[in-house]
C-alpha cells in the first residue's frame, strides 16, 4: 500500500529535523550493511498481560532499512488462550504464517461477515487492508505467528483502546447509545483500561 521506491534504498534517518511522508534518507556513504538486517524479532515478547499476547513490531521505527520499501513484519506471541484483540491496520494488508501452536484467525468484512479458521504450524492467512481482525491461541501450548505487511509502518488501531481508553475519553453517552447498554457497563469497561 505504500508508494513505490524511487531508488534502491532510503535508509531512514529517524532523527532528521525535516518532516516528510516517511523519513528522509541517510546519506549513502553512511549506509552500512547492518542497516539492512534486524534481530529484534528473535525473542518472545512479554505475554504476561491481560490479553495473553504480545506484538513485537519490525517496522521502520525500529528497522530503518525498511524506509520507502513498503514492507515490514511483526512477531506475535500467545499464551494458551491468549488473544490478539480486534484491531485494524489502516495502511496495510497483513499476511502471516503460524510458526507454533494452533491459532484461530478471523476478520470481518465491511458487510460484517466473519471469515475465520484454526491454523497450525506452516499455515498462512491474509487480512485485507483496513479490516478488523483478531487471533486466539486455541492450542494447549504457546503460539507464535510471524506476520508481514505491505507498509513500512502499517499502523495499529486496537478497538478496545480506541473506544474505551482514548485521550480525552469518548463521552459515555456516545458509547451507551452505540452499544445499547447502561452507563455502568461503559464505565466498567473504561476502568479495565485505566480511564
Ligand atoms: C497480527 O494481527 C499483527 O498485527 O501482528
Ligand atoms: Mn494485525
Amino acid at each position: 500500500a505504500d508508494p513505490d521506491p524511487l531508488q534502491d534504498f532510503c535508509v531512514a534517518n529517524l532523527n532528521a529535523s525535516i518532516f516528510v511522508n516517511g523519513f528522509p534518507c541517510k546519506p549513502v556513504p553512511e549506509v552500512k550493511s547492518d542497516d539492512f538486517f534486524f534481530n529484534g524479532l528473535r525473542k518472545e515478547g512479554n505475554i504476561t498481560n491481560v490479553f495473553g499476547s504480545n506484538v513485537t513490531a519490525g517496522n521502520v521505527l525500529v528497522f530503518p532499512g525498511l524506509n520507502a520499501l513498503g514492507i515490514s513484519m511483526n512477531r506475535v506471541d500467545f499464551t494458551p488462550g491468549g488473544v490478539n484483540p480486534p484491531h485494524i491496520h489502516p495502511r496495510a494488508t497483513e499476511t502471516g504464517v503460524v510458526i507454533k501452536g494452533r491459532l484461530l484467525v478471523g476478520f470481518m468484512t465491511t458487510s460484517n461477515v466473519l471469515h475465520s479458521k484454526v491454523l497450525k504450524a506452516g499455515e498462512m492467512f491474509v487480512i485485507p487492508r483496513g479490516l478488523v481482525h483478531f487471533q486466539r491461541n486455541v492450542g494447549k501450548g504457546k503460539a507464535l505467528v510471524i506476520a508481514a505487511f505491505n507498509s513500512q509502518l502499517p499502523g495499529i488501531v486496537v478497538l478496545s483502546f480506541t473506544l474505551f481508553a482514548s485521550t480525552p475519553p469518548i463521552p459515555n453517552d456516545v458509547l451507551t447509545k452505540a452499544f445499547q447498554v447502561d452507563e455502568k457497563v461503559i464505565s466498567g469497561i473504561k476502568s479495565k483500561f485505566g480511564s
